[in-house]
């Protein structure tokens, strides 16, 4: 049985309203639960989103051989076994990119690791080069066997000076983690600046780890001793692609959304844009309101590297531009897959053209039907949620499980109780179920 979302359109009306609450970050969570390998005892962790990719990550720390004891809703203590494996179970790696930042704890810790390729290429080619280059550059040797990759550092790793070529987030995570443990000092110039990275070296930080500069283009991070959880309790940051969602959702479709517990700083492009675009909004402490435009006004997209605005963001985003009175721009500049989407939303009357990979034109505003529809990835998944919440009629959204549930927690729940009007439903899978990853 596959689980399917049938969503009640409200045909453009503004009928939300009210308070819906942001959870921890998934793409915080999963780096910080790779790290407790870097830890010489327990480590407990608090706001952890359930949601199955947070899952899966302790899913694989348990197949290697860790205690996972979960004390309260969110709220997880994780500790080695003395004979913890190097190897990362290929069922469940290659359904999650995500898991590759475990290589760089498994590695410094244990001189070795193996892994298969993970995940599919639902949105982009997602190549592993610059994890394999910087192996070698710490001193390990790197070799394919029966379709795994192996990685060996015998004496353990050295630390070493890294330029990235692109400005990759969990390539920075990988070696930020590796780092830790490595002899020497490690340097990471053209990191990735995403807010996740500082709010995980922070906590290393807390833990006994030296690492300085992250958060800025330059990381650099000297090598010592495992790091110890004693008193120290790892709090989730709240995720900003959630938050961003729920601003884009409440910009189409309420009256006054209020957004809490969420980071505003965090949103600045994000915020940037949808002002622009003319919508009100209102910047507290810990939340962020919505509330309805006259109009909404065209405008140009460009995806960017944390401060810029999120790839993660882009597919929500381009449902509102198809409601903006005018013609508007999409520019996609991260993933070459991450407009897969647009031929779903034209079948709902969105009116998109696609003028190569990267880059579309949404020509509006354009009344959105009901359809089935099937998302090639997680974001683009919410993304048709909120469409179909904008839309006219019914709307039938396949594989929630494979895509929605892997990023949102409790999604229709809390959608519910501001006004929407979705049902989970089980069906038998009707639509091929795509690989999904992180
Ligand atoms: N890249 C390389 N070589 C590599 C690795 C990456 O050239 O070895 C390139 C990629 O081809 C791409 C760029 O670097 O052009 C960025 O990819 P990156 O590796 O940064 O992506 P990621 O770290 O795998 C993370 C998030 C994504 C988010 C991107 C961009 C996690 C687990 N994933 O991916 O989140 O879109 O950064 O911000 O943190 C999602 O949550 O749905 C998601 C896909």
């Amino acid at each position: 049985m596959s689980n399917t979302f049938v969503i009640n359109g409200f045909g453009g009306q503004r009928k939300l309203h009210g308070v819906v609450k942001v959870t921890g970050a998934k793409n915080a969570a999963l780096k910080a639960i790779a790290a407790a390998v870097l830890f010489r005892d327990t480590v407990t962790f608090t706001n952890i989103p359930e949601i199955n990719d947070t899952l899966r990550m302790f899913d694989l720390l348990k197949d290697m051989g860790a205690e996972v004891s979960k004390t309260k809703h969110g709220t997880y203590a994780v500790s080695l076994h003395p004979d913890f494996a190097t190897e990362l179970s290929p069922g469940i790696a290659r359904r999650m990119r995500a898991s590759i930042v475990l290589t760089g704890p498994v590695l410094a810790r244990y001189g070795k690791v193996s892994f298969p390729h993970p995940g599919g290429c639902v949105i982009g080619a997602r190549p592993l080069d610059l994890f394999v280059d910087g192996f070698e550059k710490m001193g390990a040797r790197v070799y394919i066997k029966d379709g795994s990759y192996i990685v060996e550092a015998k004496g353990g790793l050295n630390g070493a000076k890294f330029f990235l070529k692109n400005q990759s987030v969990t390539v920075t995570e990988t070696f930020m983690m590796a780092g830790v443990l490595a002899r020497g000092i490690t340097t990471i110039k053209n990191a990735a600046m995403e807010p996740e990275i500082a709010h995980l070296a922070g906590f290393l930080n807390e833990c006994g780890a030296n690492i300085s500069g992250a958060g800025t283009p330059t990381i650099t991070i000297k090598g010592g001793k495992l790091l110890t959880g004693k008193g120290r309790v790892y709090k989730t940051m709240p995720d900003r692609i959630e938050a961003g969602s729920f601003l884009i959702l409440g910009a189409l479709a309420a009256r006054e959304l209020h957004i809490t517990n969420c980071e505003p700083a965090h949103l600045e492009s994000p915020i940037e844009a949808l002002r622009s675009a003319g919508i009100p909004i209102e910047v507290k402490k810990t939340e962020i309101i919505v509330r309805a435009p006259s109009k909404i006004m065209p405008i140009d997209i460009k995806t960017h590297e944390y401060p810029g605005f999120p790839t993660d963001l882009q597919a929500p985003m381009t449902v509102l531009l198809t409601q903006a009175d005018g013609e508007s721009t999409v520019f996609e500049t991260i993933f070459e897959g991450r407009l897969n989407y647009a031929e779903s939303l034209s079948s709902m009357g969105a009116s998109i053209t696609m003028m190569d990979p990267h880059r579309a034109l949404v020509r509006g505003k354009t009344e959105l039907r009901g359809r089935k529809l099937e998302s090639p990835d997680l974001r683009a998944g919410l993304a048709f949620v909120i469409a179909a919440i904008v839309a006219k009629g019914e709307s039938v959204i396949h594989n929630v499980d494979t895509t929605i549930d892997r990023g949102y927690e409790d999604i229709e729940n809390r959608l519910r109780a501001i006004g929407v009007g979705i049902e989970r439903v089980k069906v038998l899978p009707e639509v091929s179920s795509m690989e999904q990853t992180t």
